[in-house]
């Protein structure tokens, strides 16, 4: 039988003084609600918070404020009745939508240990990521890893929160990913998501030398600069890529390695050249986890990891590349990092393309700010100091970009492959 609902959305909100998200609230508090006083209590214990935060690696002191916070929470109904909302909004509802446009900042009933309520959320992914690992069988020291990722949102928030204990309410709900349905798992130094691909490029491999070569997929709008242009307004200089299919050619736009759609249309023979990433291809979509150390004996690993793993447990999914959408793909980052950056280093392997993007896109990575602001951003590491000055000294922030990388190009990872490999790819006899 479910209970009574014993406190109205309005009720807790006016009370923690955050009505501002009631709005957002409303319209699904009372069912979230009936569930409470049967599940509510268990992610707010002592013991719960202790083991699910051990098991992502967290150590003594961050685990002392989350379980100050869960007794401070524990001892008011309304926030205790917020975070079970929360909890059931993002890993248990049946709410589409996760993210509120409006969340509570909670310093006013929590004050320094306001991130440890999301923090304790967040939290709920520990068990969710078990039991899906469990049942899918891949070995236990996946969903630890895979769960680390909780860790790697509390350092973002320590690194801007004064070394706080806490996660950005804005990050946590990502979580919901992990669990119930995805193939999602941390494999080494990056995350892995089993997909159908759906990046504005299509891929052939020359059966003559093995090289690769994008094509812009057919209908997608490109910027006079290149950047792919997406919704009703038309861009300055905007042009439209075509890419026809007949039984023995394929002919469209050329997107080099570098990540650059010339306005060079070329015709492939299909006797010479093969497919091999087309839209709807099972690929795995990589995910970067905060932590840095993102160097490319790390990245082999991991893709060796990722390739084995999938192969292994997954034999019907069958990936046949690897692929992402970040700032981290952008080729702009070139005016940007050193030559020698892991980023750069990283982009040089991979086959870069353009992806839809705004301006402030992947700032929040590295400067946590809702809004970026480069004159009040932080300077406390080498990277954030690198690109503030590079943008004070009139350069643009690249925004977003894309990649794929073919899986049976694994043994070619570390030579630059697709770049020193395309000669010729601009000659009359494609
Ligand atoms: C992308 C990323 C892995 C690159 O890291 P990297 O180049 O391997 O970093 P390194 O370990 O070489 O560290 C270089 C410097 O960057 C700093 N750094 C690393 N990650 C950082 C981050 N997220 N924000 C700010 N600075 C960061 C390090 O502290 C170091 O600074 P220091 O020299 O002052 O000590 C890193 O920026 C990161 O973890 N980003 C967060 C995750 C992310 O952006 N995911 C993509 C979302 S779309």
């Amino acid at each position: 039988m479910s209970a009574p609902v014993t406190m109205s959305a309005e009720q807790v909100l006016a009370e923690l003084g955050e009505l501002a998200s009631l709005p957002d609230i409303s319209p699904t508090w009372d069912e979230a609600q009936k569930l409470f006083p049967a599940a509510a209590w268990e992610f707010l214990q002592p013991q719960t918070i202790r083991e699910r935060m051990a098991y992502c690696g967290f150590e003594a002191p961050a685990v002392q404020a989350a379980i100050s916070a869960a007794a401070g929470i524990v001892g008011r109904p309304a926030l205790a009745r917020l975070a079970w909302y929360m909890t059931w909004r993002v890993f248990h509802g049946s709410a589409k939508d996760t993210y509120l446009k409006n969340w509570p900042g909670l310093e006013g009933s929590l004050g320094e240990l306001a991130g440890c309520f999301y923090l304790i959320c967040a939290l709920e992914a520990v068990p969710g990521v078990r039991t899906w690992h469990k049942l899918l069988g891949v070995p236990e020291d996946v969903a630890r890893q895979t769960c680390r990722v909780i860790f790697g949102m509390a350092e973002n928030y320590r690194r801007s929160r004064g070394g706080r204990c806490g996660v950005f309410a804005r990050q946590w709900p990502w979580l919901r990913n992990y669990i119930g349905k995805n193939l999602y798992f941390r494999l080494g130094r990056l995350e892995y998501w089993a997909e159908a691909f759906s990046g504005a490029v299509e891929a052939w491999r020359d059966r003559r030398t093995g090289s690769v070569v994008a094509l812009a997929r057919d209908n997608t709008r490109f910027d006079g600069r290149g950047r792919v242009v997406r919704g009703e307004t038309k861009a300055p200089d905007e042009w439209t890529a075509t890419l026809t299919k007949s039984g023995e050619t394929v002919s469209g736009y050329l997107i080099t390695p570098q990540g650059q759609i010339l306005r060079k249309q070329v015709e492939l023979r299909l006797d010479r050249w093969a497919p091999v990433l087309n839209a709807g291809d099972a690929v795995l979509s990589v995910h970067i986890p905060a932590g840095g150390n993102m160097t490319i004996d790390a990245c082999r690993e991991s893709l060796n990891l990722a390739a084995d793993f999938f192969a292994r447990h997954f034999p019907y999914i069958r990936p046949t590349a690897v692929c992402s959408g970040s700032w981290i793909f952008h080729p702009g980052l070139e005016r940007i990092l050193p030559a020698d950056s892991n980023v750069l280093r990283l982009q040089r392997e991979l086959y870069l393309f353009p992806v839809p993007t705004g301006p402030q896109d992947g700032t929040w990575f590295v400067f946590y700010q809702d809004k970026f602001d480069p004159a009040a951003a932080p300077r406390d590491t080498s990277l954030q100091r690198t690109i503030l000055d590079r943008l004070a000294a009139g350069e643009e922030w690249p925004g977003s970009g894309g990649m794929f990388f073919l899986l049976e190009d694994l043994p070619n990872f570390g030579k630059e492959f697709y770049r020193s490999n395309h000669s010729g790819i601009f000659n009359a006899d494609l």
